[in-house]
């Protein structure tokens, strides 16, 4: 199946949002060595660093358009009444949306997260939970009661729910899921081994997410998103914040010093740095 690409549709349901995102950037939870997580980073915890973050990665893209307006344009929003919204995180794909809605439910592992999740979604629908889970598990919501069930950048974390998250998708419903390239790591991988990183993407990456996606959906297709996170030699300083918000999430394959000093130096000596930051919005009906 090829990708697809989308015209830009439905824009009264979506607005582009300057502050306070990440770009899905927000990985919030440590990864063990078999690809489970447990308790939190404390670079999320500091939102105002998270914001900071956010700016960098959106001044040092090359593509510059939202990834939420890609992904906006490619659903029905009239037929969308009820989201659930898995790993919700603070509420980064809600902020772009303007509701009303009918009924909105996040669903994330940490309780943290909570209060900007309701802040958001209190906006934009006139029903709105959430759910403090640890997926996969029951999530006690009803069969088929949801037009839109959305994953943004959380489903490596809990392929296993997936069973459960088409349970709660209405029958002509849309499941989409947004999902980082493998080759996330390739630049980074000149340097160190990111073994546990790498097995954490693999397990729903824009490589193999088709695969995952259809033992549980009749149809999955999906459009991609090329994107390259680029810094030049005056860049240091933006450089040095990106990577210390990584710091805790690399420091399972790496000392998170020697990655900070290695890609500075790199950044030093040559003229420019990339990263591959290429994405893949999967879009899956029943
Ligand atoms: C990379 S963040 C993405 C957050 C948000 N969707 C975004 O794009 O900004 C992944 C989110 O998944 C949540 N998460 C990770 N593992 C989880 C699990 N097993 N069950 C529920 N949420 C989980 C994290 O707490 C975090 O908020």
């Amino acid at each position: 199946m090829s990708s697809r690409s989308h015209p830009v549709a439905g824009t009264a349901w979506i607005k582009t949002v300057i502050e306070g995102d990440t770009m899905g950037e927000s990985l919030q939870s440590p990864i063990t060595s078999t690809g489970r997580i447990h308790g939190k980073l404390a670079s999320y915890a500091d939102l105002r660093q998270h914001r900071a973050v956010s700016h960098i990665i959106r001044n040092h893209s090359t593509n510059k358009q939202d990834i939420r307006d890609v992904a906006g344009a490619a659903i029905d929003w009239p037929c969308v009444g009820t989201i659930l919204d898995a790993g919700c995180g603070y509420g980064w794909f809600e902020q772009a949306l303007d509701g009303p809605f009918e009924f909105l439910v996040g669903i994330d592992t940490l309780g943290e997260n909570e209060q900007p999740f309701m802040d958001v979604a209190t906006r934009i629908a006139k029903r709105a939970e959430f759910r403090e889970l640890h997926l996969p598990c029951p999530t006690g919501l009803p069969s088929g009661g949801f037009d839109l069930v959305v994953a943004g950048y959380s489903l490596y974390f809990f392929p296993e729910a997936l069973p459960e998250l088409a349970r709660v998708l209405a029958p002509d419903g849309l499941f989409l899921a947004i999902t980082h390239s493998e080759r996330m790591l390739e630049e980074g991988e000149r340097f160190f081994r990111f073994t546990n990183l790498r097995s954490l993407i693999r397990r729903f990456s824009a490589e193999d997410g088709e695969r995952v996606l259809k033992a549980c959906f009749g149809r999955v297709t999906w459009i991609d998103y090329p994107n390259r996170l680029v810094f030049n030699r005056e860049d240091t300083a933006d450089l040095e914040a990106y990577v210390f918000f990584k710091h805790e999430f690399v420091s399972r394959d790496a000392d998170p010093a020697e990655v900070h000093e290695r890609l500075l130096q790199e950044l030093r000596s040559g003229s420019a740095l990339s990263f591959n930051k290429d994405d893949r919005i999967f879009l899956a009906r029943k």
